[in-house]
């Protein structure tokens, strides 16, 4: 189905028959056998619809979320994960205050895309609730330790949350259930010609993650750059006329506002929603393994991802040579994949879950 073709009943019927869960207020949160995920991001017009997407989703138990500078400064990124919770009514979920500032680099923002504010320009009221005492990388041991085996990081930003959570506990990454990552890209950057935002700003934190043993799913630009938000997704948004679908509409155009004025016909594309629904549906994409290690030191391809797959196209596993790394090893012994990556995405069922979760009265 055409982005332009969903109707309000359609969209609505995808979101209740996808997982066949009843979408009732109560239900959210609350499904029988939910998954436990920690949301790392930097809200941010796409994570913002990811958080608002996610807490309409009741296959998911959320044990919080850890807001981190990216597309914009903390400063803005925090309040803006909390708007999000209040709006969507789940003040119940913690949010926990994440890093100022990558590991080693000074802070690059994304304002040209996402607005001063990083909602596109959408103004709403503070939020009322605050975040927790601890900050982002402790929350994230305490929930990983207190249910090992079974969180999933669902990662929108820079990965400097998680990066300092493992740093600082060496047991950690063997307890972490899996990593879901919008990040970056086999095919070209959006910041340089090689490196994807979440992954230049902090590609050192990135390394850490791509080299941890944690099992990863790699939802980067390849597809995401087929998501466009639309007119017509907006209008099904607004028709719906509930909190969570204003507010999304909102964002949305004035988003799409911004975009046009900086010269570009489609979008904003949802980047990060799509990652976060590939944790609902994984059959929304298709996916292939790889051996994905980040560029750190490249003076023009920091934060570029190399994806490794032996006898591909005649590559032959060939690794960095510098002695010692993780990469050199695994790759030269045998192909040992750390990352599933998608490589193409159905984007019509995608939006037709995105939009339904939103324009459903709670
Ligand atoms: C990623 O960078 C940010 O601008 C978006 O929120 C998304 O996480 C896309 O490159
Ligand atoms: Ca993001």
């Amino acid at each position: 189905m055409g982005a332009e073709r969903i109707t309000r009943r359609a969209a609505i019927s995808s979101a209740t028959g996808l997982a066949g869960l009843a979408l009732s207020g109560a239900a959210f949160g609350q499904g029988a056998g939910a998954r436990r995920v920690i949301i790392d991001t930097d809200p941010g017009v796409d994570d913002a619809f990811a958080l608002l997407l996610a807490m309409r989703s009741p296959e998911l138990k959320i044990e919080g979320i850890t807001p981190v500078a990216g597309n914009v400064p903390l400063e803005l990124s925090l309040p803006n994960a909390l708007r999000m919770v209040e709006i969507a009514g789940r003040t119940d979920i913690p949010v926990a205050v994440g890093a100022k500032t990558p590991l080693q680099r000074r802070l690059i923002t994304a304002t040209y895309a996402h607005g001063e504010n990083g909602l596109g320009g959408a103004v709403f009221p503070a939020a009322k609730v605050k975040p927790i005492a601890d900050p982002a990388s402790v929350f994230i041991r305490q929930i990983v330790r207190k249910y090992p085996g079974q969180v999933t990081l669902i990662m929108l930003g820079p990965q400097t949350n998680l990066a300092t959570a493992l740093a600082s506990d060496p047991d950690l990454a063997r307890m972490i259930k899996s990593v879901v990552m919008m990040g970056g890209s086999l095919s070209g950057g959006n910041v340089t010609p090689s490196a994807e935002f979440n992954i230049y700003v902090d590609p050192e934190a990135a390394r850490i993650v791509f080299q941890s043993g944690i099992p990863i799913t790699m939802v980067g630009l390849d597809v995401t750059r087929k998501t466009a938000l639309t007119d017509a997704h907006v209008k099904v948004l607004e028709a719906a006329n509930t909190r969570v679908s204003m507010a999304a509409a909102k964002i949305a155009r004035n988003d799409i506002d911004l975009n046009r004025k900086a010269g570009n016909q489609s979008g904003p594309n949802m980047h990060d929603s799509l990652a976060l629904a590939s944790f609902l549906d994984p059959t929304l994409l298709k996916w292939k393994q790889y051996y994905v290690d980040v560029e750190t030191t490249g003076e023009l391809t920091a934060g570029e991802t190399l994806g490794y797959r032996p006898n591909e196209a005649g590559l032959r596993g060939s690794a960095p040579t510098l002695a010692g790394t993780k990469t050199s090893t695994m790759l030269r012994d045998k192909f040992v994949p750390n990352a599933n990556v998608a490589i193409d995405v159905d984007s019509a069922r995608f939006f037709n879950l995105l939009i339904g979760r939103l324009a459903t009265k709670a």
